[in-house]
């Protein structure tokens, strides 16, 4: 960063850049995180600011006398600037220690109800604009921001235009039963399910694009992999197939996994999560048809019925088999949505979902799309669709059409397996889900 850059906060110490301060005098601003006394004239005040915690030591005579009076007065979370010297110190965590000098109480917080003993679940989701503050959630939301900026990198690279799909539309992309409805002046107008079928008219457009936003889905089901609000990162490439899809999916998720392993070690330590589970992951993904899928899954002790979806236990199994990434493809097609393509004899979908390991499911789901003007109204007349909601989508197939292809990656899903969190709910800053609207 630019020593002449007027900003403040270009030029304040963050915790995260200690290492880069050693035996200089910085200005921690933060929040309590914890206190203790020891004897009359020693006092460790941990202050986290958002980047790190760091741990100041009081030492009476050494420090103004007022900031001993500041650590009396400073409750868990109240608001401090605390000035010192840096000194290297193992056993502390973050590997710092300062010397403190002054101690400056902002704001001195209220009882804090979030305490380090045992809280439920239901208590911390009604703090959730709280609980963001403890260290594991800390964490997780941090390798979010990392996954989403890698995925940007990722895109923006390879030359992918971004390109925004809008979330108000007046068509369903995934069928109707999971639609959120809303009135849009004379009109019914739904929350977007997916943002796909318009950035299959950005393929059409630009050759290749991303769409990136929030999805919404009418899901009633309590798992620990589904929300009513979700993000998606969805490319979409022209004169791209079923295999081309895969690959760019493949590449993706190594991309990411590396991002996080090289720029999140703190928080994978502070999440418990082993980096091993994440080493392992490299090309090739094994890439199996729904046929070879429910042979295996026979075998395991799992077998389900041809023609119906897999389910929780399924998705374990394959993980289990596999231990990495794993594509299915070949789905059959009456369980897909309308705009896939599919087998000459129609009995397959072009599509593709890749199955983490670990339980956490299916993470990616696209492939191939219809590039038939004919074949496309047939389906939407099977689904039950409106023609009259699709024209424009059709357009697609009447000017210029092209094989084309793409995915959507869902962001918590993805959160959740690197980061080891057993509920998406913890992979995103303010979940949805049956019955939580609030915080
Ligand atoms: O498989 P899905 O439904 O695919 C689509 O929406 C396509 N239109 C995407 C495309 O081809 N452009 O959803 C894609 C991914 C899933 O694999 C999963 O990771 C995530 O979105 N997802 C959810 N995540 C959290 N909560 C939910 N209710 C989710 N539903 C899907
Ligand atoms: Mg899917």
């Amino acid at each position: 960063m630019s020593e002449k850059s007027k900003s403040p906060f270009s030029n304040r110490f963050f915790i995260e850049k200690a290492s880069e301060h050693e035996g200089q005098e910085v200005t921690v601003h933060g929040w309590v995180y914890q206190k203790r006394a020891s004897g009359k004239n020693l006092r460790f005040l941990v202050v986290r600011d958002g980047t790190g915690l760091l741990q100041c030591v009081l030492f009476r005579g050494e420090c103004e006398e007022t900031a001993m009076d500041a650590f009396d007065q400073a409750t868990q979370e109240s608001s401090v600037i605390v000035t010192g010297r840096l000194k290297k110190e193992p056993r502390s965590p973050g590997g710092f220690e300062l010397s403190a000098k002054s101690v400056q109480v902002v704001s001195v917080s209220e009882a804090y109800p979030i305490s380090p003993k045992d809280h439920g679940v239901e208590f911390l989701m009604e703090h959730r604009h709280l609980w963001i503050r403890s260290s594991v959630q800390w964490a997780a939301l941090r390798v979010r921001s990392e996954i989403i900026r890698s995925i940007h990198t990722f895109f923006q690279d390879r030359g992918f235009v971004h390109f925004d799909a809008p979330i108000l539309t007046g068509s369903s992309c995934e069928g109707t039963s999971t639609l959120f409805q809303t009135q849009y002046f004379d009109e019914k107008a739904f929350l977007t399910q997916s943002g796909q079928l318009y950035g299959e008219v950005g393929a059409m457009a630009f050759g290749k694009i991303y769409v990136f936003g929030p999805t919404f889905r009418a899901e009633k089901s309590k798992t620990r992999k589904h929300l009513t609000e979700f993000w998606m990162v969805e490319p979409e490439m022209a004169f791209a197939n079923l295999d081309d899809a895969m690959d760019l999916g493949e590449e993706l998720i190594t991309t990411i996994v590396k991002s996080v392993l090289d720029r999140c070690a703190r928080e994978l330590v502070t999440l418990g999560r082993d980096p091993l589970m994440l080493e392992k992951i490299s090309s090739p993904f094994p890439r199996i048809s729904y046929d070879e899928a429910i042979k295996i899954l026979d075998r395991r002790g799992v077998g389900m019925p041809w023609g119906e979806d897999f389910g929780a236990p399924h998705e374990t199994a394959l993980g289990e088999e596999f231990g990495k990434p794993v594509y299915v493809h070949h789905m059959p097609a009456q369980i897909k949505a309308f705009y896939f393509k599919r087998t000459p004899d129609e009995k397959y979908a072009l599509g593709a979902d890749l199955i983490a390991p670990d339980g956490y499911g299916e993470i990616i789901g696209g492939g191939q799309r219809e590039d038939s003007v004919d074949n496309l109204i047939k389906r939407i007349d099977e689904h039950g669709l409106k023609r009259e909601d699709y024209n424009w989508y059709l357009d697609l197939r009447r000017y210029g059409s092209v094989p084309h292809s793409g995915f959507g990656l869902g962001i918590e899903r993805t959160v959740a397996w690197m980061t080891g969190v057993s509920h998406v709910r913890e992979t995103i800053p303010f979940p949805r889900m049956l019955n939580m609207l609030k915080p």
